[in-house]
């Protein structure tokens, strides 16, 4: 049994659906008479991009990476590596990256690069969360859905040592 409990909500189940939805709507307007790749970041993305992919209103393709970055405890380093690829071709297609929450952005930064290996057309970034007072790097983020300014937060595909992540809403992880 995880021994931190989550206790205080964030953003309550019905908030998140609403804005899904709008992030969905915009997606589908930028996009309109395209054919995106929702590239899902694994494992933390599965709930919202389950949720995103099925608001959104044009057709679109789905596929996911894995990255593993080196950091100490919950801060990335910047050292990342992609431990599972994307299977379909995104040349000359749009993507969609699909990322639960964006920290100091060292990892989403070389996501991006690395990404433009695959001649890509487009690339667009959509978090669910995003700490912005806590980024490193200059990073643009096309679509966001919340913005909290610091704290652990668990739930909604969120972990903390893969425990929480099938809660329904966003909660803060005390850890005193
Ligand atoms: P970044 O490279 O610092 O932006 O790290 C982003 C990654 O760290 C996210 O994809 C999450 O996997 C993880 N992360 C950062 N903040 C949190 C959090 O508050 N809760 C859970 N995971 C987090
Ligand atoms: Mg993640």
């Amino acid at each position: 049994m995880p021994q931190q409990q989550p206790t205080e909500v964030v953003i309550a189940p019905e908030t998140i659906q609403r804005r899904v939805k709008e992030l969905a709507r915009e997606i589908s307007r930028d996009l309109a008479g395209q054919e995106p790749v929702l590239l899902g970041v694994l494992k933390g993305c599965f709930i919202f991009l389950s949720d995103l992919a099925r608001q959104i209103t044009i057709p679109a393709q789905v596929d996911f990476v894995r990255l593993s970055s080196y950091g100490h405890g919950d801060t990335s380093s910047g050292r990342v590596e992609m431990t599972k690829a994307p299977e379909l071709n995104l040349s000359g297609r749009p993507v969609v990256v699909v990322e639960d929450i964006v920290d100091t952005g060292l990892s989403l930064a070389w996501l991006k690069e690395h990404l433009l290996h695959y001649q890509p057309a487009d690339i667009k970034i959509c978090v669910l969360v995003d700490k912005a007072e806590r980024r490193q790097i200059e990073l643009n983020l096309d679509y966001v859905g919340f913005k909290v300014p610091k704290g652990f937060l668990v739930g909604y595909g969120l972990d903390f040592n893969e425990s929480y992540r099938c809660l329904p809403g966003i909660y803060e992880l005390r850890t005193h």
